[in-house]
């Protein structure tokens, strides 16, 4: 089973969020709930979503970003445990906007990621290269540092995001051979780091992902599914999304009969 995670990021109305749900649950359904759809929207949104989300087998909800505190004089945050109590069961940690924008050190994230796995919630660990990183064949080193200081001390279930700074937003992707060697790359890292015993990390790929792009990602044995962002908020283009890569995912009978 493989993921399509929609990050809203700060887009998107209250007003959207029902009939997103509907729509995407829907085409999910027709393609035999081929993907785990993960829709990550504004917080403000989250109790709404887990209302309609409930009552579908077809999408979960998850925030983000965290706080690394349970609680406590932090204005204007909010914790992992916080989240989940409003429906959240994944967590994204570690967005490139986060780093750059909130100044986020891997260190940061490492304790927010071990806040969200306490939480019960999976975050989703974003880590990329650069432009310029990669023009000067640095790619490797600078995922391989991003993710072992963002993942000290983590031990549970967890999505590692391989989001090339470059490709967000950007309509560029790496080749599908820069894919496959950067997945390959990290999932031998965490079996290495001891994150997981065989090469079972999840990875997925992030930046300009979009209904002409995604079959030819999401069909690479080493990517286990797709962050979104721009593409993800109208429900018209993520439907496009499912149904272009329904040819390339096989449904999983048993993870509908373990929502169901
Ligand atoms: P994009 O964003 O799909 O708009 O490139 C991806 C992301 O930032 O997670």
């Amino acid at each position: 089973m493989k993921y399509l995670i929609a990050n809203w990021k700060m887009y998107g109305e209250a007003s959207q969020v029902r009939t997103w749900i509907s729509d995407v649950s829907k085409v999910n359904a027709q393609a035999n709930a081929s993907l785990h759809v993960v829709l990550c929207p504004s917080n403000v949104f989250l109790s709404e979503a887990k209302r309609y989300a409930a009552k579908l087998p077809y999408v979960s909800l998850g925030a983000q970003d965290c706080h690394f505190e349970k609680h406590g004089a932090y204005t204007g945050d909010i914790s992992a445990a916080m989240l989940k109590n409003a429906g959240a069961d994944y967590i994204i940690l570690g967005h490139s906007e986060r780093r750059s924008l909130h100044f986020e050190t891997s260190e940061i994230i490492a304790n927010k990621c071990r806040a969200a796995v306490k939480a019960s919630t999976i975050p989703i660990v974003c880590v990329g290269e650069s432009k310029s990183e990669r023009d000067a064949g640095h790619a490797l080193q600078c995922v391989q540092k991003q993710l072992t200081e963002s993942l000290t001390g983590v031990k549970g279930e967890l999505i590692i995001a391989y989001e090339p700074v470059w490709a967000i937003g950007s309509g560029q992707t790496p080749m599908l051979e820069e894919i496959t060697a950067m997945h390959q790359f990290i999932k031998t890292l965490c079996v290495e780091m001891q994150l997981t015993r065989d090469s079972a990390t999840c990875v997925v790929y992030g930046g300009s992902v979009n209904a002409t792009n995604a079959a030819s990602i999401m069909a690479l044995p080493e990517v286990d599914g797709a962050l979104i962002g721009s593409a993800s908020i109208s429900s018209e283009s993520f439907c496009a999304i499912i149904e272009a890569t329904r040819s390339v995912t096989p449904s999983d009978a048993k993870y509908m009969a373990s929502r169901a």
